[in-house]
């Protein structure tokens, strides 16, 4: 292990109280914190409970008083709606101070809930900012969810207020948001006082007054708000992610260690400073765009970028270049599948060549297993370290990395390198030991976990510690499985729950299975996440059907698909649903799921001992066959 790495490190496991007291004092307190953490009532750990500070103060007002107001804070860059915007730090400050004005005046206070449905625009970043402002919280949805997805979150935050857009553009189609959102307002047993609807131009719908405002009616007579002092423990949002059944879970973030936690990593993980041009290519809707577009950059006063376009299609392959030379970019973040789909259009590089990318030093893939192929595939092209790291919405910034800022390591293709300074990562075999290097088993972190983290769900903390914290007592149970070899590298290589990652987003099985068992001709139902060159995994469904149903099958399959369409969302990516006679189960009932998945992926596999009818494999691989998934 590196020297100057492994001396931090174990800084951070040995002395995690000493090690994050230190990184607080790059941060703007109203009031220092003395406690640095309450470990009285595990697995609630708090950190710098008596902390005062501010999440708005710590991404704007503070560089202006340090003098750094007219460096620039956010690039707005889109392709797909022909617009360019860049704002100074000062700018931005004076637009959230505003729109946390108009929050105010819709009756927003401390501790309210908004929901923030909006597209990759600055007013999406703004309302963000605003929040935190004035302590609100916020819950920002993707885009790409549909109004069911959307109406549980109204319901499980109580939201008083949602901010949203006219629409949103995809490639070839507008998301008209205003009816999402309407439907999803009828669908929620809790009432929404009030929508902000941001109009975009030349896309302006009829707004329900006096519910339903402008953006720019709501900014009217709106006074600029200062930021209000909140103790660190207090919850800055709400975002909601897929759990291991249909109910999503609300992951909160506290506000004091999510700012500590951030800053630091963008010097030791990303080695950006102050002066450089930052830009991660994701959605704010995820937890990649809340940390990594918005907060941290903000937190360390560097520049992001937000690009409201595609790698692919917004208008070609050299879109992500474009940008890195346009706006001289030092690092960017993506997700694997963003490379994999510019591979896949531009093998060779056609579009790479026109650009000049000299200031670009690296190359960041979270989201999903990078694939040694694509990275290497990058490294070629870009001639730039590209670096694999693991992370979920649970942590909000990475468990394993390669900590460029500290010291740069080798990489092992396939490995998302090894833990990061404040987490304690292990694994543990089926029978309860730790593993011994090179053994699979349930990666787990041992607790406390690093400030940063979700110190509980939202209004579910009897959730937290079932679903997380008790199969491994005194562990966070990532729900990743994998191993960690001889030199500390960690391989991660599968969920042991119902997660799939579909293009880099999260989806959960069991919450397609759930919507599929509402179609009237469905007995039984599977849906398992099969490998995909573009998108790393594709939901399928095997549907049964119910004795008697004489519809025809791909009248069945076409409804199956438009339902988890519009019940979870296009981001769903849920297109194929095969009619079949039987679901293979072990004796106790319980579907195969994971030898299917292996069935289709041709992986190897071994009969399962309690199976009922070992046949029923046979007949799963003839149909995965006939519908061409399988080929012979
Ligand atoms: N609003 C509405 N719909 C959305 C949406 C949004 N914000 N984001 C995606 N969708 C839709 C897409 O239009 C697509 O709809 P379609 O079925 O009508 O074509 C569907 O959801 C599936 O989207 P996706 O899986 O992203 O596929 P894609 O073919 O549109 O794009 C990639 C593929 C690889 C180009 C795209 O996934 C991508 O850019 N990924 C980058 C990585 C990333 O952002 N990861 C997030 C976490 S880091
Ligand atoms: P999300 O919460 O959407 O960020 O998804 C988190 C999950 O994505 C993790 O639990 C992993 O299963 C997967 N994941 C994220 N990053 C990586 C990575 N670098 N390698 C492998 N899997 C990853």
């Amino acid at each position: 292990m590196s020297e100057k790495f492994k001396r931090i490190y174990d800084e951070s496991i040995k002395n995690p109280e000493q090690f994050w007291q230190k990184a607080a004092e790059d941060i703007f307190w109203f009031k220092k914190p003395t406690k640095i953490l309450n470990k009285s009532s595990p697995p609630f750990y708090k950190w710098f409970e008596d902390g005062v500070t501010n999440t708005c103060y710590n991404a704007l007002d503070i560089h202006i008083d340090q003098g750094r107001g007219q460096k620039k804070a956010l690039i707005y860059d889109s392709p797909i709606a022909g617009n360019k915007i860049q704002f100074t730090y000062k700018e931005l400050k004076s637009k959230v101070a505003k729109f946390a004005g108009a929050l105010r005046k819709q009756g927003v206070n401390k501790g309210d809930r908004v929901i923030i449905y909006m597209p990759m625009i600055p007013e999406a970043v703004i309302a963000m900012l605003a929040c935190g402002r004035i302590g609100a919280i916020h819950s920002v949805v993707f885009g790409g969810f549909a109004s069911n997805e959307l109406a549980s979150r109204i319901d499980d935050s109580k939201a008083k207020v949602i901010v949203t857009a006219s629409c949103g553009f995809e490639p070839g189609r507008t998301v008209e948001y205003k009816p999402l959102v309407d439907a999803a307002i009828n669908m929620a047993n809790h009432k929404i006082e009030k929508m902000i609807l941001f109009q975009r131009a030349g896309h302006e719908v009829k707004l329900n007054a006096p519910k339903e405002i402008s953006w720019d009616e709501s900014l009217s007579n709106a006074d600029d708000v200062d930021c209000v002092e909140m103790n660190a423990n207090e919850f800055a949002y709400i975002l909601y992610t897929s759990g291991t059944t249909g109910v999503p879970k609300g992951i909160v973030r506290d506000i004091g260690g999510h700012i500590v936690a951030l800053k630091w990593t963008m010097k030791n993980i990303y080695d950006i400073n102050e002066d450089d041009v930052w830009w991660s290519a994701s959605d704010i809707g995820w937890i990649v765009g809340h940390s990594y577009i918005v907060y941290a950059p903000l937190f360390k006063g560097c520049t992001t970028v937000l690009f409201e376009g595609k790698p692919v299609g917004t208008p070609d392959a050299g879109a992500f270049w474009k940008i890195i030379s346009e706006y001289n970019v030092k690092s960017l973040f993506t997700a694997p599948t963003a490379f994999r789909a510019i591979k896949k259009e531009d093998p060779d590089g056609k579009f790479f060549s026109k650009y000049n990318l000299s200031k670009f030093e690296s190359l960041f893939l979270a989201g999903e297993r990078a694939d040694p192929d694509t990275i290497k595939w990058a490294e070629k092209l870009l001639n730039v370290p590209v670096i694999d790291h693991w992370w979920q919405t649970e942590t909000s910034w990475a468990i394993s990395s390669n900590c460029t800022g500290i010291e740069m390591m080798k990489t092992k293709y396939g490995s998302a390198c090894k833990a990061v300074p404040g987490y304690d990562v292990q694994v543990i075999k089926p029978d309860q030991s730790l593993a011994k290097p090179n053994e699979m088993g349930d990666i787990v972190v041992k607790l406390p976990l690093p400030p940063g983290t979700f110190p509980t769900l939202w209004n579910a903390d009897e959730r937290y510690k079932q679903n997380y914290m008790t199969n491994y007592d005194g562990y966070y149970e990532t729900y990743d499985a994998g191993h960690i070899d001889e030199d500390g590298y960690i391989w991660i290589m599968s969920r042991t729950d119902d997660i799939i990652n579909v293009a880099g987003h999260r989806l959960s099985t069991g919450a397609i299975e759930e919507v599929l068992s509402e179609h009237q001709s469905v007995a039984e139902c599977a849906v398992l996440g099969i490998a995909d060159k573009l998108k790393g995994q594709l939901p399928i469904g095997l549907i049964v059907l119910k004795a008697g149903v004489d519809k025809d099958h791909e009248t069945i399959s076409k409804e199956c698909v438009k339902m988890v369409r519009d019940t979870i969302g296009p981001v769903a990516a849920f297109k194929i649903v095969i009619v079949i006679k039987r679901l293979p189960k072990t004796r106790s009932g319980k579907i195969l799921r994971g030898t299917i998945r292996k069935i289709a992926d041709k992986e190897e596999y071994k009969m399962p001992a309690t199976i009922d009818d070992p046949e029923i494999l046979n007949e799963i691989k003839q149909d995965l066959i006939k519908s061409n998934i399988l080929k012979n």
